[in-house]
């Protein structure tokens, strides 16, 4: 079978970056002009997605582990360094520009856990473990286990979160520019994992309750944000889920 899965590593190669040659000094100057309500805001996000990045970055082991075949293994590697990456990128946002307390990136999770919807702790750090503890005890579960990572948590839980702290950075008061430029990089590493798990579950056979599966846990799941993310954000991010799950050939509706 051809799956055709290395272009995405090819890609990946390409667009490699690292988070310690961005600039912060004009962030660091910044955060202490923000206004209370635009710190908490910016605060708000960035504790989900130090939240999301360190979960995500842990379990890919057991995607690698049921990997169909070498290229597929070869970009779920590829993903996890990524992924790395981007739990050190808003670790150390959070650590040298927000100044969130703490000697490790761990005791800085304990920090901004407080700040996070309970739904969105719950779905990052025991619905995704499960799944991958499931896919590694049986790895015939691989679609639905791409389904909860790629589609859903990053295809829409994920892809709006940093939607909004785009349009977030880009309406304060001070300019945060390191760290919209991290956010960026971000975004379009995520853009291929998504094109990627959308790939894999294109080429599998979708049963109906998986297909509903994917659509209703996205349901669920695109409100963990909570009244971080507006309505009008909600209901594009699902609308660009239906669309993505329509492209990879499942039909519901
Ligand atoms: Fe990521
Ligand atoms: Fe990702």
């Amino acid at each position: 079978m051809i799956t055709g899965y290395r272009h995405f590593v090819t890609l990946a190669d390409s667009i490699q970056w690292d988070e310690t040659a961005i600039d912060y000094t004009a962030d660091r100057a910044a955060w202490p002009r923000l206004t209370e309500t635009e710190r908490t805001r910016v605060l708000g996000l960035l504790a989900g997605f130090c939240i999301a990045e360190f979960a995500v970055a842990g379990q890919l082991d057991a995607y690698r582990a049921a990997a169909l075949d070498d290229s597929m293994e070869a970009c779920f590697r590829a993903q996890a360094r990524d992924e790395a990456r981007h739990a050190r990128f808003f670790d150390l946002v959070a650590a040298d520009v927000a100044g969130v307390p703490g000697d490790t990136p761990a005791q800085r999770l304990d920090v901004l856990r407080d700040r996070a919807a309970p739904e969105l702790v719950d779905l990052l750090e025991v619905r995704l473990p499960e799944t991958a503890r499931r896919l590694a005890d049986d790895r015939q579960d691989l679609t639905s286990a791409v389904g909860l990572y790629h589609m859903v948590i990053e295809g829409v839980v994920l892809l709006a979160g940093q939607h909004a702290m785009l349009a977030t950075l880009d309406g304060l008061s001070v300019a945060l520019p390191g760290m919209h430029k991290g956010v960026e990089l971000v975004l379009r590493d995520e853009r291929w994992h998504i094109g990627f798990g959308s790939r894999i579950v294109q080429s599998a056979d979708i049963c109906p309750t998986e297909a509903d599966a994917m659509l209703e846990q996205a349901e669920t799941a695109a409100k963990v944000w909570g009244d971080l993310l507006t309505e009008d954000a909600i209901e594009t991010a699902m609308r660009q889920h239906r669309r993505r799950l329509k492209a990879a050939g499942i039909k519901f509706w």
